[in-house]
């Protein structure tokens, strides 16, 4: 059922509050401000070494931010893997090394051999999953469940900041038990996890305002997607989201990346869109902007109020998201990058909710 919405991934687009709001409540006890995992975790994470997180598409994407997380919070190695790659390289994992799969479905082929290799060498297997009866649900020692709920358009939204909401209470839960954070450091951050709902809420009312953008990027051949930190993931995700719904080419890079290549592509035809809020990595993706603008590139920037007052460049269409910690933000900045997807593809027509070429699980290699 759409509700009163036209597409499936609009409604589950809106949804998030919501959703993320029921997977957070099952990973943070508010009333204490600590953060509870939902099942007993047959390993200390004191004595983990080594983390290998494994998945595909969107879900590899979240699997992505969570390596930034699991790094900053808990001083965890991680690595990081696309399933197609991983249960084929023969990546040399120690008994007791946490092996983390991330899958909506729960049936991806390739996920569901990677979590077999992963159990053969002796690992710890956790998963993160949207549908608890599933495969790799089934065969994981430990089941994160997110609660978004059936997820029916085929481009993964609400499924994407559910499995963040779950790794990041994960990363946090990790840093506590290794020491890294403290009671007071864990409270701030949990604090900052529960404001999540209202702030993508907050982000939602972008929409009006990138609805009229989208008609702008439907007239693209190509669309660059930069972002720096946890920001990176995320500007791998947008121009997946693009391209899957909407058939224009759109790439993702580390902003830091541009001048190593990707510069050579831009000119007045290709939109920019810089994922930046404010943060410690801010001042390195203006100067990444400086040099789109120079050669005449339209950026797109997705910001907060600080960063839009600091970002001083023209050619500049400014998203102005809310204020918030920049720990978090992968998940409140999703939503626009989502709507920008979602009403490009409007505008070009296109079956939203059945993009051609696609299946909703992906069960054969
Ligand atoms: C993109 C998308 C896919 C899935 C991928 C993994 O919008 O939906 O990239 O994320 O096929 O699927 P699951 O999470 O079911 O393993």
């Amino acid at each position: 059922d759409k509700a009163n919405y036209r597409h499936f991934m609009a409604k589950e687009i809106h949804e998030q509050p919501e959703v993320v709001g029921h997977t957070l409540a099952r990973y943070v006890d508010m009333a204490t401000e600590r953060v509870t995992m939902p099942v007993k975790l047959p390993f200390d994470f004191k004595n983990i070494q080594r983390v290998s997180i494994t998945a595909c598409g969107t879900a590899s994407y979240a699997g992505f931010v969570a390596k930034y997380w699991l790094e900053r919070l808990a001083r965890l190695p991680v690595e990081l893997d696309v399933a197609s790659e991983f249960r084929y390289r023969e990546a040399p994992l120690r008994k007791g090394d946490l092996a983390v799969f991330i899958s909506q479905s729960g049936e991806t082929a390739d996920t569901l051999a990677a979590l077999r290799y992963a159990k053969a060498q002796g690992a710890y297997t956790l998963s993160v999953v949207n549908v608890p009866t599933s495969t790799i649900a089934r065969e994981s020692e430990v089941v994160l469940p997110t609660l978004a709920g059936p997820e029916i358009g085929v481009a993964s939204t609400k499924a994407f900041t559910c499995q963040l909401m779950v790794l990041a209470s994960l990363a946090v839960a990790a840093g506590k038990a290794r020491g890294e954070l403290s009671d007071a450091d864990e409270a701030k951050l949990v604090h900052s996890l529960v404001e999540i709902p209202r702030l993508m809420s907050e982000a939602l009312t972008t929409e009006p305002h990138i609805e009229k953008l989208a008609r702008e990027i439907s007239k693209s051949r190509d669309v660059l997607y930069l972002g720096r930190g946890t920001s990176y993931p995320l500007a791998l995700e947008g121009a997946l989201k693009l391209k899957e719904i909407s058939y224009i080419h759109a790439e993702g890079y580390a902003a830091g990346e541009l001048k190593h290549g990707p510069i050579a592509l831009i000119d007045e035809h290709m939109p920019v869109v810089v994922i930046a809020p404010y943060d410690k990595v801010f001042e390195k993706t203006v100067s990444n902007m400086q040099e789109v603008a120079a050669r005449g590139g339209k950026i797109i920037l997705m910001t907060d109020a600080r960063g839009a007052a600091e970002a001083t460049i023209q050619s500049l269409v400014t998203i102005v998201m809310p204020d918030m910690g920049a720990t978090f933000a992968p998940m409140v900045y999703a939503v626009p990058v989502q709507l920008l997807a979602y009403h490009t593809a409007v505008v070009m027509g296109t079956d939203v909710d059945q993009p051609r070429n696609l299946a909703k699980s992906v069960t054969v290699e």
